[in-house]
């Protein structure tokens, strides 16, 4: 099959090179970065170090261009980029697409991938044209880690559960494409790790909640994941993570009950186990979020502590350590010239 991995960073790179230890033999990677590109291209390869230290070489082409793809035999695209940019991937992608070509989106957080997209096909006046093309976009929680230690080059960092699935479509008015997600089953059911959830909003939130744990406190306190075992931090910064983690909770009971319908939507104690597996099994991993300041990248604040910020307000639900941190993170970001 031939499949595309749009994005070419840590979580690009491990995704790609997972296919090809899955077996696929097709592997397109899109990179824009100059640098990510010659990397990649001069190897014609990713280098992924595993979990057991062993080095592979993973063969795939490179692009620079999502045009340069080859449209008409791609079976699957996986969309590994940053929050801030699925809707504009999106927004061109699809309309380039096959109907029954599934896209996986793997960024962290939410708020993409919905209203906004259709917002700026709405700008073109195409939303009616393009409405049924969400049907065939599926999301995925990834608890794996993964570094790029230089381009093209990543180490897998952590061997978590990746979930996956669709989200609710009543208020937008389109259904899931069955034969995409058919396709999708048949590729992901060979990549270890990766679980296909009916109900996948739950996954997203209980990752959402994770991320806007691990994601802030990690940046600010310059830790690993593993920094934020409960006895490595002193007792105001123990209260800090569980404030953030109560608001967090507060946030997703306000939100299953009221838009959702649902009063038992995420169980506190199993968010709180699943935040604590997480930091356990990617002890050694610097998050995302840290790993995109100390490169001077954007961070995904926004679509994380700023998701709950939002709907926190929206649903009278009060969230000031969220907002403290996603502060202090703005501030920061301000401070080294780079937009939040
Ligand atoms: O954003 C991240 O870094 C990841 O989602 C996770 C699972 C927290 C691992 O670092």
């Amino acid at each position: 099959m031939a499949i595309t991995v749009i994005g070419g960073g840590a979580m690009g790179c491990l995704w790609a090179a997972r296919l090809g230890l899955a077996g696929e033999e097709n592997l397109w990677v899109v990179e824009k970065d100059a640098e990510r590109y010659a990397a990649i291209a001069e190897q014609g390869a990713i280098s992924f170090h595993g979990a057991a230290k062993e080095t592979r070489k993973i063969p795939v082409r490179v692009v620079r261009q999502i045009a340069e793809l080859p449209f008409s035999a791609l079976d699957g695209v996986i969309l590994a980029a940053k929050a801030y940019q699925v809707d504009d991937v999106l927004a061109m992608l699809l309309p380039l697409l096959d109907e029954k070509t599934p896209v996986l989106c793997l960024a962290n957080g939410a708020g993409f991938g919905g209203e906004s997209l259709l917002n700026l096909w709405r700008q073109q006046g195409r939303t009616t044209e393009y409405l049924s093309k969400l049907g065939q976009v599926f999301f995925a929680v990834s608890f794996q880690g993964a570094y790029l230690a230089r381009p093209g080059e990543v180490f897998a960092r952590g061997e978590g559960a990746v979930y996956w699935g669709s989200l609710p479509s009543t208020s937008r008015g389109y259904v899931v494409n069955e034969v995409s997600k058919n396709k999708l089953e048949s590729v992901l059911s060979a990549v270890p790790g990766c679980v296909y959830q009916e109900n996948f909003v739950v996954e997203l939130w209980r990752k959402l909640l994770v991320n806007s744990v691990i994601n802030p406190l990690t940046a600010l306190w310059q830790v690993t994941n593993g920094g934020l075992t409960a006895e490595k931090l002193s007792e105001e910064q123990r209260s800090v993570k569980n404030a953030l983690l109560q608001e967090g909770l507060a946030v997703a009971a306000a939100y299953g009950s009221r838009v959702l319908g649902r009063d038992d939507f995420l169980s506190p104690t199993a968010v709180g186990a699943v935040l604590e597996e997480t930091i356990a099994a990617t002890a050694e991993n610097y998050s995302s979020m840290y790993q995109d300041m100390a490169y001077g990248r954007k961070t995904e604040i926004d679509f994380i502590n700023g998701y709950l910020i939002h709907w926190g307000e929206r649903l009278g639900v009060a969230t000031p350590c969220q907002r403290q941190v996603y502060e202090q993170i703005l501030a920061l970001t301000k401070e080294t010239g780079l937009l939040p």
